[in-house]
């Protein structure tokens, strides 16, 4: 496949940005049209950011799976679109093709469509990384159901509010998921969650670990057994459904600062065009590399980077099953060097945790197939980034630093891989099309360069969320509201004095460990739930390797005379309650918070008690009782 928007050298970015900027509509249309559309648009963009209203390619007709599937059969049917690597390097890998694909997807559209799934409806997809994950995603998008995969370390209770909230009516699963040395049980976890979730009428269930599970009569059937029954009807055909560009293509949960997960909404055209476009140009894809992203398809990176981007670009994806330090910390250079893999794109939580194991595991990996290395989910210290490009890259490939959210669809900021010179911990330039703004915290615009401010985008591109499923207030609210006429990213940034940008982390509470999203609020809310807690405060701190940890305050109602035992227990808790990804790594009983006059937690002071920074708390004399932050200070000593 060619890709003639793909940017070739710095001064083809200059002009295309400024070309994104003067004219974003002929910008966009000139991308989309190397594009299948059953019909063309009639408008590109139609747009405000008050309500928040936002609408690319209107009038468009297409289904983007026509675009990752059809239209390569007829050059690309024979060339892998899917290599994937399981857990247990003993076991066999699997090469799909883009034929195999194409069948796979339209067998089990069928499947869909035989259990009643229509255009519209919402299918809840909570599987482990095999090629049967990518498959069920396609299968909803062709038939035009609305997909929302639930991340697979995810608890019972999490699923449970995410099915609520979007009203599936039909899960797709496993019997469940291996990764390193566990097995994680994930149709156990959505039979309990299923109990408070009366919309699911049926649930999929497909083998892969052999775990024993229960089936309800009715309810539940095997894939393996599904699929036979489209057979038997002789594998008819499955037409891709006719979406309007604008058509909910699928939503993806993710925490902010306040109350529950939302569900990020994005559409069928804009997304597509925008996850092609960014995976082309930031990684300088050719046709026949195979690209490495070591995400989960339960994330937004898996969603675009693994699935959408390089399979709509015709591309070669490789999907890893297991984990980068099972069975030893060389797995991932061992895939790198069994595949031959051109483009490694991780998070930098990975690479700080393989640094720790030295160089043994990557000695003796050949690893000359590499071109391009990305980074993605959360700063990049520069120990790492060095490392990354030296023992990994052998100095000779470039890194491309990505920041971006589930929010935005795609790469926002990037350098292009060998295009834009880089620099250690910079995101460096923004994309074509994307118009960055720093502001303060009054709103207004911090010009020029070497500036510090808030993140905001001040110009709508195709790949951005719609609203949040079900709430378009909280949307307006979240994302709108902040500052008039931009989107607000929660990222605080600095310009340095050549304009390149350097992410510093989120300026609300929202954490990132591990280069997981989590919001400070779920974690007190599930704490707060141990009978044995009367009030919690959360913060992050930094992780050598998570990035950040989570520290939690915590009031308990009597002094307990097993304080570690409790704290156990209040951990577990929270993975009952959100998953294991959101477990404290330290807990501090107290017996008061710092808070404000107006009742208002101080976090400011529990943030830097937390990092060990007991000497610069800065003023406390607006506390209500500032003798309860000497005793907090003891406490960590
Ligand atoms: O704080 C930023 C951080 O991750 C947040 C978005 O998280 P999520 O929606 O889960 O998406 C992660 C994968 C796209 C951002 O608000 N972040 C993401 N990429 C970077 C980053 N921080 C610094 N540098 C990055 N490259």
């Amino acid at each position: 496949m060619s890709y003639p928007y793909k940017i070739k050298s710095f001064e083809e970015y200059q002009e295309a940005y400024k070309q994104s900027v003067i004219d974003p509509e002929g910008f966009w249309a000139n991308v989309a049209d190397h594009f299948y559309w059953r019909r063309k648009w009639d408008k590109v963009l139609e747009w405000n950011f008050k309500d928040p209203e936002v609408k690319w390619f209107i009038g468009g007709k297409m289904n983007i799976t026509e675009n990752c599937l059809d239209r390569h059969l007829g050059t690309l049917g024979n060339t892998p679109a899917i290599i994937w690597e399981p857990n247990d390097p003993e076991e066999h890998h699997r090469i799909i093709t883009y034929r195999d694909l194409y069948n796979k997807v339209c067998q089990f559209a069928n499947v869909l469509k035989n259990n009643g799934v229509k255009k519209g409806d919402r299918v809840c997809i909570y599987m482990g990384m095999i090629p049967e994950l990518a498959i069920a995603v396609l299968a909803c998008a062709r038939i035009g159901a609305i997909h929302s995969v639930v991340f697979g370390g995810f608890s019972a209770q999490s699923i449970a509010d995410r099915i609520q909230d979007a009203q599936c009516n039909l899960v797709i699963t496993c019997d469940g998921a291996f990764r390193g040395n566990k097995d994680i049980p994930l149709k156990s976890v959505i039979d309990d969650a299923l109990m408070a979730c009366p919309s699911v009428k049926k649930v999929i269930v497909c083998t892969r670990t052999r775990t024993p599970v229960s089936m309800l009569k009715g309810r539940d059937s095997w894939w393996e057994d599904e699929i036979k029954q489209v057979e038997t009807m002789g594998n008819p055909p499955c037409p891709a459904e006719e979406m309007d560009a604008e058509d909910e293509l699928f939503i993806l949960y993710t925490s902010g600062s306040t109350g529950k997960p939302k569900g990020v909404v994005h559409t069928c055209a804009g997304y597509m065009v925008y996850a092609n476009y960014t995976f082309v140009n930031t990684f300088q894809y050719q046709a026949g590399e195979v690209f490495f992203c070591t995400a989960d398809i339960g994330w937004i990176t898996g969603h675009s980077y693994i699935v959408y981007g390089p399979l709509s670009a015709g591309g070669t994806t490789l999907m890893f099953e297991g984990v980068p330090t099972w069975p030893d910390a060389g797995r991932l250079w061992e895939i790198v060097d069994k595949y031959r893999v051109d483009t490694l794109y991780t998070a930098p939580t990975a690479i700080r945790s393989l640094m720790s194991f030295g160089l043994g595991p990557v000695n003796h990996k050949d690893l000359s197939s590499l071109k391009k290395l990305g980074s993605v989910g959360e700063p990049i210290n520069e120990e790492a980034w060095h490392w990354f490009k030296d023992n990994i890259g052998k100095g000779k490939c470039p890194i491309v630093d990505t920041w971006w959210q589930t929010e935005t669809g795609g790469i926002m900021i990037t350098p292009l891989a060998g295009i834009t010179k880089e620099k250690p911990g910079y995101a460096t330039l923004p994309l074509p099309g994307i118009q960055p703004i720093l502001v303060d915290e009054n709103g207004k615009e911090v010009e020029g360069n070497g500036v510090n401010g808030n993140l905001c985008i001040k110009f709508p591109w195709p790949g951005m969320l719609r609203t949040t499923y079900g709430d378009h207030e909280r949307c307006r609210k979240t994302y709108f509201s902040t500052y008039d006429n931009l989107y607000f990213t929660g990222d605080g940034c600095l310009r340095d004095e050549d304009g390149y940008y350097r992410i510093t982390g989120r300026v609300d509470d929202v954490l990132n460990v591990s280069g997981h999203r989590i919001g400070t609020a779920e974690v007190e809310n599930a704490i707060n739930m141990h009978a044995g807690v009367v009030e919690s405060a959360v913060v992050g701190f930094p992780h050598d390797i998570k990035g950040q940890g989570i520290y939690a305050y915590v009031i308990s109602e009597k002094l307990t005379h097993e304080p570690e035992l409790t704290k156990k227990d209040i951990a577990q808790t929270v993975a009952r309650i959100i998953g294991p990804i959101a477990k404290p790594d330290k807990i501090q009983f107290v017996s008061g918070l710092p808070k404000t006059r107006s009742g208002k937690i101080m976090r400011r002071i529990l943030r830097k008690i937390a990092e060990g920074d007991l000497d610069n708390l800065g003023d406390t004399s607006t506390l209500l009782d500032p003798a309860v932050v000497e005793e907090i200070k003891r406490g960590k000593i």
